[in-house]
């Protein structure tokens, strides 16, 4: 599946994130930036221990308590096709006082200040929160949705959203608006 949206700066479609060819991708990470399952454990995986190494110095030095839900930091892509991993940490759904739908909402806005920041300008990002995190797709869907139109309207920037499967990316679109 492949759908274009803002005179094609939004792509959303289905496939494995690793694969983009873009500036940087997104990791769904935890807290402590040491890896994990999902999206987390293929960027991990195919990127190599270059990857690792950088999140353990950042660890060691920006954030020795872990990385707070809605931040993110930058690495390197390792032997991904992507130049650089942005790695931010998703709100773990209903753990967060109400406040879930602020923090996914930062996820996306600190991930893409960050990659304007180093001047890149095409970044994939993955469902954030919507795997081991709980977060319902369908309530993810308007809340990414509206605070990708907002970053595409303040940066020249283009945006991917990759979802593992085809019927993943079509609930998105049908539940975006
Ligand atoms: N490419 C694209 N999307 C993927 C991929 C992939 N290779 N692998 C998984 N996904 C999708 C999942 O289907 C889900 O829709 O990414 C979405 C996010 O799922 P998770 O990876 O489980 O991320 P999240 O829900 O944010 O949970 C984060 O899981 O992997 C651990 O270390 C991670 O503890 C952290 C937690």
């Amino acid at each position: 599946m492949h759908e274009e949206f803002f005179d094609g700066r939004l792509i959303v479609k289905s496939g494995d994130l690793t694969d983009e060819t873009v500036d940087a991708i997104v990791n769904a990470a935890n807290s402590t930036l040491l890896g994990g399952g999902g999206v987390d454990g293929a960027i991990h995986r195919r990127g190599g221990p270059a990857i690792l190494k950088e999140c353990r110095d950042i660890r060691a030095t920006r954030y020795p308590d872990g990385l707070p839900t809605g931040e993110a930091v930058i690495t390197t892509g390792g032997n991904l096709p992507a130049r650089h991993v942005i790695h931010t940490v998703g709100p773990i759904y209903g753990m967060n006082a109400g406040r879930d739908a602020e923090l996914l909402e930062a996820c996306y806005r600190n991930s893409v200040k960050l990659a304007v920041e180093n001047d890149l300008s095409t970044i994939a990002f993955p469902s954030i929160s919507t795997g081991a995190y709980g977060y319902p797709k369908h309530e993810a869907a308007p809340i990414v949705f509206r605070a990708v139109a907002d970053l595409l309207s303040d940066h020249s920037i283009e945006l991917r959203l990759v979802f593992f499967s085809e019927s993943d990316a079509s609930s998105f679109v049908q539940h975006c608006a």
